[in-house]
């Protein structure tokens, strides 16, 4: 049987009070719309048609390949919505999920539940239910004596007895598609919204002789619908606490998973410890046995084993197989520390490779440069990468000795085996085994002290 799904994504979602797009925001990372069809795309249906509206054009680019997309002129209701997916789908023989682009935390097993219950059933349209403890706002199942779902009635259409009903609409559809879209013809707007509402197809299926039926979900959480900010941060924990657990049953420990904000796709190896306060986002790989402690926040980064991250900032940076960073540094986009390297505290890299074994010990900025193996760079070095119009590149290699205070004003080359003295400003290449040598010669004058004003006064005396 083929599958197709339909993503409801035209709403303009006023109340979220923001110039983006509704289901453009993000819950751990990834945009809401893009959790809907991750899920729906692991029932393997054949198409996917997102529903846009206003806003059209950036969803499509969030989409891109991911989804056929039609476009909806007037938001006249969740019916016409679908309608608008006529052109792509009608025709085709199958059944059709249906689900709102604004519904990040259902799961892929839960469609595919959906979709086999619906087939077991024989059902021409099965509706996704879950017993709400706040039922209000939702559409509400009715039943009859028998338990058969007659309909749903919309909140703003419920009479006194239907609103104290607890199933709700979770907004999750599985149609026979063909009937699906000749149903669609029949529905109208004669309701307290003046809407199309999508819900009444069930009604009209049943009394075409149809079997229609309910499948009731048993966690009520995974339906939450984000209409408003308060919401998008309950879905977020929930989210949170979902990617914190599937890392804990992959061997990564949380010491506070409650404080770990993690990204859907950040990936992370078994032996690997994470504190509370910490932040992992976008495409970061972090690997086996590493820990991160509190205070970190890493980002589009590259992390091998046995790496350890102490309260540090990582944006697009790499760090190979054992190797070390922080307190309180920074690597910026294109750092890279290979193995066994060394980065202490209060250090800033950016566009650098730092080699093998090097170590970077303390108060340092590295901006534009590539060193080798086994340097050491001393306390309070400074790349100085800026003219204020362009940037300059310098190399070091392995075996260097950068002294403590020393500034290398790019572009150098500091050869292998050289030493730079400390406190030396650097403006020409340092060749091998040489000693480079900057500053300002140190001179003592012998009884001066009794010049300075400060030894007029009594007390220095
Ligand atoms: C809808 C259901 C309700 C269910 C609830 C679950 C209907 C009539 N009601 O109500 O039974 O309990 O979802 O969350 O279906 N949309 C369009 N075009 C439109 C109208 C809506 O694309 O013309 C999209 C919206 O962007 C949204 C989704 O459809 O993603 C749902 O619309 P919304 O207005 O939020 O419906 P609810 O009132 O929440
Ligand atoms: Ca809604």
């Amino acid at each position: 049987m083929n599958k197709y799904v339909v993503v409801l994504a035209a709403g303009k979602g006023t109340r979220m009070k923001s110039k983006f797009y509704k289901v453009l925001h993000k819950v751990c990372g990834k945009t809401m719309v893009e959790h809907v069809v991750a899920a729906a795309k692991a029932t393997q249906p054949a198409k996917i048609v997102t529903i846009v509206g206003s806003g059209a054009e950036d969803v499509k680019e969030v989409l891109a390949g991911q989804s056929e997309f039609a476009f909806q002129k007037e938001q006249l209701g969740t019916a016409d919505a679908v309608q608008t997916a006529g052109q792509a789908l009608a025709d085709l023989d199958g059944d059709t999920l249906v689900v709102t682009g604004d519904t990040p935390l259902f799961t892929g097993e839960t469609f595919n539940h959906l979709f086999a219950y619906h087939a077991e059933k024989g059902n021409a349209a099965t509706v996704l239910t879950a017993e709400a403890p706040n039922p209000f706002g939702y559409g509400r199942i009715i039943r009859d004596e028998q338990g058969n779902v007659l309909r749903i009635v919309e909140e703003k259409d419920a009479k006194p007895e239907e609103k104290k009903i607890k199933e709700i609409n979770t907004g999750v559809f599985v149609f026979n598609n063909k009937l699906l879209f000749e149903a669609l013809k029949h529905v109208n707007n004669d309701n307290a919204q003046g809407e199309y509402y999508l819900t009444d197809v069930l009604e009209i299926l049943r009394e075409e002789g149809q079997r229609v039926g309910a499948y009731k979900m048993p966690d009520f959480s995974e339906s939450l619908g984000v209409n408003d900010r308060i919401a998008l941060a309950k879905a977020t924990k929930i989210m949170q606490r979902r990617i914190n657990e599937e890392h804990m049953r992959n061997g990564v420990s949380f010491i506070d998973p409650d404080t770990a904000y993690i990204d859907s796709d950040v990936k992370i190896g078994n032996d690997t410890v994470i504190e509370g306060g910490v932040v992992i986002k976008g495409k970061t790989v972090i690997g086996k046995n590493c820990l991160i402690t509190t205070g970190s926040r890493i980002e589009d980064s590259q992390l091998g084993d046995h790496v350890t991250v102490t309260s540090s900032t990582l944006q697009e940076a790499e760090m190979d197989d054992n190797t070390d960073i922080g307190p309180n540094s920074h690597l910026r986009p294109k750092a890279v520390i290979r193995k066994g390297a060394h980065v202490g505290n209060f250090v800033e890299i950016k566009k650098a490779e730092i080699g093998e074994n090097t170590k970077v010990g303390h108060l340092t900025y590295i901006g534009d440069a590539t060193l080798g193996k086994d340097v050491n760079v001393g306390c309070g070095v400074i790349f100085s990468n800026y003219d204020g119009v362009k940037k300059f590149h310098s190399y070091v290699g392995d075996k260097a000795f950068v002294g403590a205070g020393a500034t290398i004003i790019n572009p150098i080359n500091v050869a292998d085996h050289s030493f730079i003295a400390a406190d030396s400003t650097i403006t020409k290449d340092v060749k091998r085994y040489e000693m480079a040598i900057a500053r300002g010669r140190q001179v003592n004058k012998e009884d001066y002290w009794h010049k300075l004003p400060l030894a007029q006064d009594k007390d220095w005396q």
